[in-house]
């Protein structure tokens, strides 16, 4: 059963098969069809809700998601807002009513989605007032497409909401709401659920869950279901029996060491964003340009690795950091360096009955230089052409601890080790560069599809590694002010 609080009031859904998505559920068992299906894919943003889960102090918290590729299971303890439940009475949330006054709305089809987002960065902006930003802007409405209106009228709306008289929900006047979906959520059953369809599991710490993969080794894992609800929707695939992961404690902690930090493969990236804004600022930018918020909210740095696609944004800037699994199940733990992790083409190290615990980051060393650079045809929402990550030292004018790493230049992520022995120890020099070039160009056989040719990949990786020598000449000649490339579109 799903026990969970729609727009304030409580539903019990029973007999609801693992892979049905939240869309599935609002449409067609629960009757509110103001959530619409552009995609179904996570791409358009139209399906757009708010999920409302406690924090540390026992608030609810909400977020924006894409519900088409979010799993209803997920749902449970949680309270689900939809666009029917923002207004109170005939009185129209700021969200809406600034979207009316500003003719935001054409066809409509976006706009419960558009609204919806819209609502989250309210509830945001009501926690901690701040001035909206064209970055907390892009970030907040990003995943959000529009055929009709050309975004003015949009981008207009979300910049005069916050003078609109701030109209509650009917729901929020009720001061048991976050206690009692909190109480939901610890009374979560996590033994298998026998629905007729399948099992949705949900596990609570990590004895339980080698437990149930020592039980069901085939059982397929789900984390935020970004990558996986795909092959439900795309694909068609049946998915019924599932793992979820999202509520295991172990996988959802982040535990400093001198060394560095293990992320819990659970975490998500809207959680990891204060992380890597304070440690990695290079790998923090690349955030801005993964996928949209609504994805970022769900989606985990555990799904990505163990996703293991060739154009994933995180491992090439975890392969330059020399990161380091902690792998699981119900025969132990073990440690694996990442870099052995990706054996072929979406084929890992991972064994039928294991799972990722947790991912470790190095601290960065002192002297310790990362440069994360996304080709992709989009600035938002897009997957990579080539992702490159490089790491280094400067030490007496030379190349130390050369890290090249690339996704999309072959089946796996993978470091470009021939380039790499051309830098090391070698100054930053054209010779230097040129021979890492060509060693680039003969260790990699990257493919052609819709997002760009092997040739285009060659060519561009090869620049990237150009714009690397522009920068670090820049850097050693004080009296250059250039840009190598113009900031905003080339993060
Ligand atoms: C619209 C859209 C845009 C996207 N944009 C980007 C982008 O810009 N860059 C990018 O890299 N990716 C992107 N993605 C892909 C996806 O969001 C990421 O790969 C994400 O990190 C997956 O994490 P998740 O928690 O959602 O994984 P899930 O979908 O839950 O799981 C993915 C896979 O990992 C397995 N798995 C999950 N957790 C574990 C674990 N702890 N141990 C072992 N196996 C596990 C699952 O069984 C599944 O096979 C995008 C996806 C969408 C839909
Ligand atoms: S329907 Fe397009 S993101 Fe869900
Ligand atoms: S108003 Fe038509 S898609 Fe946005």
């Amino acid at each position: 059963m799903i026990d969970f609080y729609l727009n304030g009031k409580r539903r019990q859904c029973t007999d609801v098969s693992p892979d049905t998505s939240v869309l599935e559920l609002l449409r067609t068992q629960l009757g509110h069809t103001g959530t619409k299906e552009g995609c179904a894919s996570g791409d358009c943003g139209a399906c757009t809700v708010a999920i409302g889960e406690p924090d540390d102090n026992g608030e609810l918290r909400y977020h924006n998601a894409n519900a088409c590729i979010t799993p209803a299971h997920q749902l449970h303890g949680c309270h689900l807002v939809t666009v029917e439940g923002l207004s109170r009475g005939d009185a129209l949330h700021p969200a809406q009513a600034a979207m009316v006054e500003c003719h935001g709305s054409q066809c409509g089809f976006c706009t419960p989605g558009i609204v919806m987002s819209l609502f989250t960065l309210h509830e945001a902006q009501r926690r901690h007032p701040a001035p909206l930003t064209q970055e907390s802007l892009e970030a907040a409405l990003g995943g959000n497409l529009c055929r009709c209106t050309g975004y003015r009228p949009i981008r207009d709306a979300a910049l005069s909401m916050g003078t609109y008289p701030d109209t509650h929900p009917t729901w929020a006047d009720d001061p048991d709401l976050a206690i009692n979906v909190a109480k939901l959520r610890e009374s979560a059953s996590t033994t298998p659920e026998l629905a007729a369809q399948g099992h949705f599991t949900a596990p609570r710490d990590l004895a339980t869950l080698r437990e149930l993969k020592r039980q069901r080794p085939h059982a397929r894992l789900v984390a935020g279901a970004t990558d996986l609800w795909l092959e439900a929707t795309q694909q068609l695939k049946v998915l019924d029996d599932l793992i979820d992961v999202r509520q295991v404690a172990e996988l959802n902690a982040i535990e400093e060491t001198p060394q560095g930090w293990w992320i819990g493969a659970a975490v998500t990236y809207s959680r990891l964003e204060p992380l890597l804004e304070a440690h990695y600022p290079a790998f923090a930018h690349l955030m801005h340009r993964f996928a949209s918020s609504q994805i970022r909210n769900r989606g985990t740095l555990g799904g990505n690795v163990a996703n293991a696609s060739p154009i994933g944004d995180t491992p090439p800037v975890l392969l330059a950091l020399d990161a380091r699994l902690s792998l699981d199940g119900p025969d132990g733990e073990r440690e694996l360096p990442l870099a052995e992790f990706f054996l072929d083409y979406k084929k890992t190290a991972l064994k039928d009955n294991e799972f990722i615990r947790a991912i470790f980051l190095p601290r960065l060393a002192d002297g310790q230089n990362l440069k994360v650079w996304k080709l992709s045809k989009r600035r938002e929402d897009d997957i990579s052409a080539v992702l490159a990550a490089f790491a280094w030292r400067l030490e007496d004018g030379v190349m130390r601890d050369v890290h090249l790493a690339f996704g999309g230049m072959a089946a796996i992520p993978r470091r470009a080790s021939r380039a790499e022995q051309a830098l090391e120890g070698q100054p930053p020099s054209v010779a230097a560069f040129d021979a890492a070039k060509r060693a680039l160009h003969d260790e990699f056989q990257p493919m052609t599809d819709v997002r760009g040719a092997a040739e285009y990949r060659q060519v561009t990786a090869s620049n990237m590694l150009e714009r690397l020598r522009l920068i670090l000449v820049a850097a050693s000649n004080k009296n250059s002010h250039a840009e190598v490339t113009l900031d905003a579109y080339a993060h």
